[in-house]
């Protein structure tokens, strides 16, 4: 048999490696407390699993979808509103299966084959997974500390940038875990315009943000919508990953391109799961607030810990990630991450495979109780490692 060349190299050899390590682990009934899964553990509020629960009961709610429900979309017009004070039109909003799906063909109603696409590096992988699948070319904007993980714009050489067409973008970023300022975004819109670039910035973090701060939109830029859309999601918001649903808005022509090809990909989302969105979208939001405080509990806890033990790290602003520069004996992320889980039990995602500035670090993601987190910080002291 004979794959596609655009398939070839979509499995990531790593973490295939890792499971492997992880069942060895578990089949010497060692214990293994897993820090690599970006799946929220928290539930979702009460009124919002039992208007799914509700509509799941009802048989006309099993049609194909085609149509967003106009009180989701009408649900999203006034979050955006009340939230970041965003002006949004129906027809600049689309309903998708998760940002996951959306960001993975987007780049189909964008880019040709041999274009090419910004992408942060490191990456969220999909954002350099769906350009690829559209055969365009990647060229990946390093985030570094040095710069605060922002993508420096103004380095980007001219020629190169009058060749983009399209800018993937991310704040506050996973795995970087970094927000960015105002002045970001006004650099961003700027360099779209000059450049004729279509801006792609997923927000899909822009609840889970800590001590005080809050996060805007990137479409409360002014003259962002004339150069982009914005991804959000209600998997990490309201901690409903499985439970498929995110939005797109902004630019209506980006908008109608991208409905257009989605028509011939899927019939939209499960009825009961918008009417569960617009419980959420609609609904007391307390239930962020909660949200919002455990992840930075547990943020403090693992921070302050590790940093008791002899691994001083950054504490992320927001997200639900901690990014955490390996300790100075080990120079390759995949290395401290293998003897982390043999010596420790202790599972978390090495830097270099979100890309190659990704390397020095290893992502955990927030999704342990607490008692876990004590578990893992002493299984980490005791284990050695950091000595
Ligand atoms: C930056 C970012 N965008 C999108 C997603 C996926 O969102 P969804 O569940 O809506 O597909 C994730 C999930 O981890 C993410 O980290």
């Amino acid at each position: 048999m004979e794959f596609s060349k655009r398939t070839n190299g979509l499995t990531s050899a790593i973490f295939a490696q890792l499971e492997q390590r992880k069942q060895e682990q578990l089949a010497k009934c060692r214990p293994i407390i897993n820090f690599s899964i970006g799946t929220p553990d928290l539930p979702p509020a009460d009124h919002i699993m039992n208007v799914l629960q509700e509509e799941v009961a009802k048989p006309g709610n099993y049609i194909y979808a085609i149509r967003d429900l106009p009180e989701l979309t009408e649900a999203v017009i006034n979050w955006y509103q009340r939230r970041f004070q965003v002006d949004l039109q129906p027809e600049e909003i689309i309903a998708m299966n998760g940002s996951q799906d959306g960001l993975s063909h987007i780049a189909l109603a964008i880019a040709d084959p041999g274009d090419l696409v910004f992408t942060p590096d490191p990456c969220y992988p999909i954002f350099s997974v769906g350009p690829q699948l559209a055969e365009a070319i990647i060229y990946p904007i390093p985030l570094l500390k040095e710069n605060h993980y922002l993508m420096d714009l103004e380095r980007i050489p001219a020629a190169i940038a009058q060749k983009a067409k399209l800018l993937i973008v991310s704040y506050p970023n996973n795995p970087v875990t970094a927000m960015a300022p105002y002045e970001f975004y006004e650099k961003l819109v700027w360099f779209a315009k000059k450049y004729d670039i279509i801006v792609v910035h997923d927000n899909a973090y822009c609840e889970l943000v800590y001590d005080g701060q809050k996060c805007g939109s990137f479409l409360a830029l002014p003259g962002a919508k004339e150069v982009g859309i914005e991804f959000n999601s209600l998997s990490k918001t309201y901690n409903m990953p499985g439970c498929r649903i995110s939005f797109a808005m902004g630019n209506r022509r980006i908008i109608e391109r991208f409905r257009n090809l989605k028509s011939h990909l899927d019939y939209g989302i499960f009825v009961p799961i918008q009417k569960a969105a617009i419980a959420a979208l609609n609904g007391p939001q307390e239930c962020v607030n909660r949200t919002v405080r455990a992840y930075a509990s547990r943020r403090n806890l693992l921070i302050d810990g590790l940093a008791e033990i002899g691994w001083p790290i950054d504490k992320p602003p927001a997200t639900m990630f901690v990014w955490a520069a390996i300790p100075p004996k080990y120079t390759s992320s995949v290395e401290f991450t293998f003897d982390l889980l043999e010596q420790a039990g202790v599972i978390v995602v090495p830097g270099s495979s979100f890309g190659e500035r990704g390397e020095g670090f290893v992502r955990l993601a927030l999704v342990q109780p607490e008692v876990e987190i004590r578990k893992a910080i002493r299984a980490i002291k005791d284990c050695g490692i950091l000595t």
